[in-house]
């Protein structure tokens, strides 16, 4: 039913349900849901008390779109994505192992890394995960939306400066391997990465300890990480502890199965061997509107659009902006700093004088050629997301009172569940699942595999219980 509000002709639903998104008639960054289309809590503790806390253990915390504003993100507000629990750190005890193909394999205190030449490099950095929710159908894993992104200044020594300060490598070496010192869940495979020897020697590749001025922070990886720019964030390693020097790929969990990407088309939906997927590298170009905000009601008149767009190594070439869903494009002022792996501002100053609903879309294109496509490819894992990023808004008035919505938070009792699975998580990561009965399946096998205590007998009904409480069909 359509009604009119203050005489304007748009739908009360609709207006309603824009406040409502606005978070008018909700405090501001109230222990209730805030973002309510998302699910997610947010985060009610310390510095990262405005977070959307997607899981709190291992922790992984969204930032919302209105603490994304600035060029450079704010520690406390910036992304924060663990896979496992982080190590209690002593920075002064602190030694970064390496070895492998080096002449001289040594350890490195942070002070030794100190004492080499330091480079700042300024870079955003993305979780391939970012936007993870949007992808139908679902995919498991954290259900990230906007902000599992952020930009920061890290300050470092290059890695190719430590290589050559443990005697430099040999000839044959073809990767660098990553390992972080954080504490894996049950049987779960610690955290590995590598980066392949031209990437490991880019001179904006660097061993940080400070993160935009300070020392790196505990949650981000204290007192060392690596800064991999431009690809995505699985590549920047918190908590370094040892860097291997080899003449091959690794074989570790996280290179040799996850973060990867199918080399071809896949059906939606379809499970995908590890064997037809490479590793996922750069981040896809992408743009995100941070003014006005989705849900904002907006007076009549000029309304200033911004926001940030990005393309990994890629330099950003456009962005167009839409007023109205798409049907026509204008292209936007590119603006701010410009640093090789950071994101760039645009800017677009649109009038809508209509009183009524508007879609608001950005659409960024790279100097590539590549645009942000209408449906990214979908893929098992839900990487890449990068569709022209949308928000809603509305030109009038807000309506007074709009009631911010309780979450349920029944805790769920099943006894191969409580035990099995909730050692490692909370209810909050089973609760954010999109899936149905054959993908929960997969998701106990997974676990099953990482070291679940999960007998045979009680595989089935498990798989009912998490299908019942929280499947999709
Ligand atoms: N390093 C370790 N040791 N363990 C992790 O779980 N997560 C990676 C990466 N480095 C991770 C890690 C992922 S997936 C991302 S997106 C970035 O760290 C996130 O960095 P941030 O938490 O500082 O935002």
């Amino acid at each position: 039913m359509r009604a009119a509000i203050a005489g304007h002709p748009f739908s009360r639903r609709a207006l309603f349900a824009l406040a409502a998104r606005a978070g008018v008639g909700a405090a501001a960054f109230s222990l209730v849901p805030r973002d309510l289309f998302g699910g997610g809590q947010v985060a009610s503790t310390g510095k990262h008390a405005r977070l959307i806390a997607r899981a709190a253990r291992p922790v992984d915390f969204e930032t919302p779109v209105e603490l994304l504003d600035n060029f450079i993100t704010p520690i406390e507000a910036f992304f924060v994505r663990g896979h496992m629990t982080a190590p209690a750190v002593d920075a002064q005890a602190w030694q970064l192992a390496v070895d492998g193909d080096v002449k001289t394999p040594r350890m490195f205190s942070v002070a030794d890394l100190r004492a080499l030449p330091a480079v700042t490099v300024t870079a955003t950095l993305e979780c391939a995960g970012n936007g993870r929710a949007f992808f139908d159908p679902p995919v498991a894993g954290i259900q990230w939306r906007k902000g599992a992104v952020g930009t920061s200044r890290w300050l470092g020594a290059r890695l190719r400066d430590v290589l050559a300060a443990a005697g430099g490598a040999a000839a044959s070496s073809t990767h660098v391997w990553m390992f972080g010192g954080d504490r894996p869940l049950g049987t779960q495979p610690p955290f590995v990465r590598q980066v392949p020897w031209a990437k490991a020697m880019d001179p904006d590749t660097i061993v940080a300890y400070e993160m935009d001025g300070r020392p790196v922070p505990p949650l981000h990886g204290a007192p060392l990480r690596a800064i991999v720019p431009g690809w995505e964030g699985a590549y920047s390693v918190k908590w370094l502890q040892r860097l291997t020097v080899a003449p091959k790929e690794s074989d570790a969990f996280w290179v040799a199965s996850a973060y990867r990407y199918p080399v071809g088309r896949v059906l939606p939906g379809a499970a995908v061997d590890a064997r037809d997927q490479a590793p996922l590298m750069g981040l896809a170009v992408k743009s995100l509107i941070t003014q006005p905000l989705d849900g904002a009601v907006v007076p009549a008149g000029r309304l200033p659009i911004a926001g940030f767009a990005w393309a990994g190594e890629t330099r950003v070439a456009r962005v167009d902006v839409s007023v109205d869903g798409g049907a026509s494009w204008d292209e936007a002022r590119l603006t701010g700093p410009v640093h090789r792996f950071a994101w760039r501002r645009f800017e677009y100053n649109a009038v809508l004088r209509q009183p009524e609903v508007h879609t608001i879309l950005s659409r960024a294109t790279d100097e590539r050629g590549h645009t942000q496509p209408v449906v990214p490819r979908w893929n098992p894992s839900g990487y890449l997301w990068n569709a022209p990023d949308r928000i809603d808004i509305a030109v009038g008035h807000a309506p007074a009172g709009v009631p911010a919505p309780a979450i349920a938070s029944e805790p769920p009792s099943h006894e191969t569940f409580d035990r099995a699975c909730r050692v490692c998580h909370d209810v909050d990561l089973s609760a954010q699942q999109r899936l149905t009965r054959d993908g929960w399946s997969r998701e106990v096998d997974k676990m099953i595999r990482w070291g679940a205590r999960v007998t045979p007998e009680e595989r089935g009904p498990l798989v009912e219980f998490l299908t019942s409480r929280w499947g999709v069909r």
